[in-house]
C-alpha cells in the first residue's frame, strides 16, 4: 500500500482506480448516523465530492438520516470496491453544505431528480407506488415552464474526516489495514491495525 502522508490522495487514487476498473455505482457508500440517544441507523448514499474539506452527499433533510444528523452531527462511512478487494472507512463530524453549494448541485441534476427531490417526502409513509406516480405528474403539471429551484429541505451534508481507514485484502486473510487519526492541530497520524 502506497504510504502517502495524505489520507485524501490515497482516497483519489483508490476512487480513481475503482472507476478505471469499471466498478459499479462506485460512488455508493454506507452511511451510518445514530438518534440523540445513541440508537445507530445505516444506508447507501451516493458520494457526490470529496477533497480536503469532506465527503459530500446529498439528501432530504427531513429524511431519518436527516433528522438524526441534525441532533446528533456525527457520521460513519463505509465503502467497499469488491472488485478491488478494497475497503475504505471514514469517520468524522457532520455539517451541512452551503445553500450556494447545494444550488449548485441540485441545478446540475437532470429534470426528473430535480421533480422527484421535490416530491419525496424521504422516510415518510405513502399508499403505494401509484400514490408516488400522481405525486410526481401533478408537481410536474406545476413546474411546466418554471425553474425548478432546490426545495429548502433539501441539501447536502460534508463528513469532515477525524478518521479514514484502508483496508486491502491479502491472501490468508492477512489483510492490510492502514489508518489515518487527525491529531489536534490538523496533522494526520499514520499507523496499522492488526486485521
Ligand atoms: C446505490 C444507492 C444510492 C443511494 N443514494 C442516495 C443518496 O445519495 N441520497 C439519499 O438520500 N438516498 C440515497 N439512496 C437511498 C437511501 O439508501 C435510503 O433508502 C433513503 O435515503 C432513506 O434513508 P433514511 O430513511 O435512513 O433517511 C440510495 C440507495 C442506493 C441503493
Amino acid at each position: 500500500m502506497n504510504q502517502n502522508s495524505n489520507p485524501i490522495t490515497i482516497f483519489d487514487e483508490w476512487f480513481r482506480a475503482a472507476q478505471k476498473a469499471g466498478v459499479k455505482e462506485v460512488e455508493a457508500m454506507n452511511l451510518a448516523t445514530a438518534s440523540a440517544a445513541g440508537i445507530p441507523s445505516n444506508r447507501t448514499v451516493l458520494l457526490k465530492k470529496y477533497d480536503e474539506n469532506g465527503f459530500v452527499f446529498y439528501t432530504n433533510l427531513e429524511s431519518r438520516k436527516g433528522l438524526e444528523l441534525r441532533s446528533n452531527p456525527f457520521a460513519a462511512l463505509c465503502i467497499h470496491w469488491k472488485e478491488l478487494d478494497r475497503q475504505v472507512r471514514i469517520e468524522g463530524s457532520v455539517t451541512q453544505v452551503s445553500d450556494e453549494e447545494a444550488d449548485e448541485y441540485f441545478n446540475s441534476r437532470p429534470l426528473q431528480s430535480r421533480i422527484g427531490a421535490h416530491v419525496s417526502q424521504q422516510s415518510q409513509p405513502i399508499g403505494g407506488d401509484v400514490d408516488l406516480l400522481k405525486a410526481v405528474a401533478k408537481k410536474t403539471a406545476e413546474f411546466l415552464g418554471k425553474k425548478i429551484e432546490r426545495p429548502k429541505f433539501w441539501s447536502g451534508f460534508r463528513v469532515t474526516p477525524q478518521k479514514i481507514e484502508f483496508w486491502q485484502k491479502g491472501d490468508f486473510r492477512l489483510h492490510t489495514r492502514c489508518y489515518y487519526s487527525r491529531e489536534d492541530g490538523g496533522k494526520w497520524r499514520m499507523g496499522f491495525l492488526y486485521p
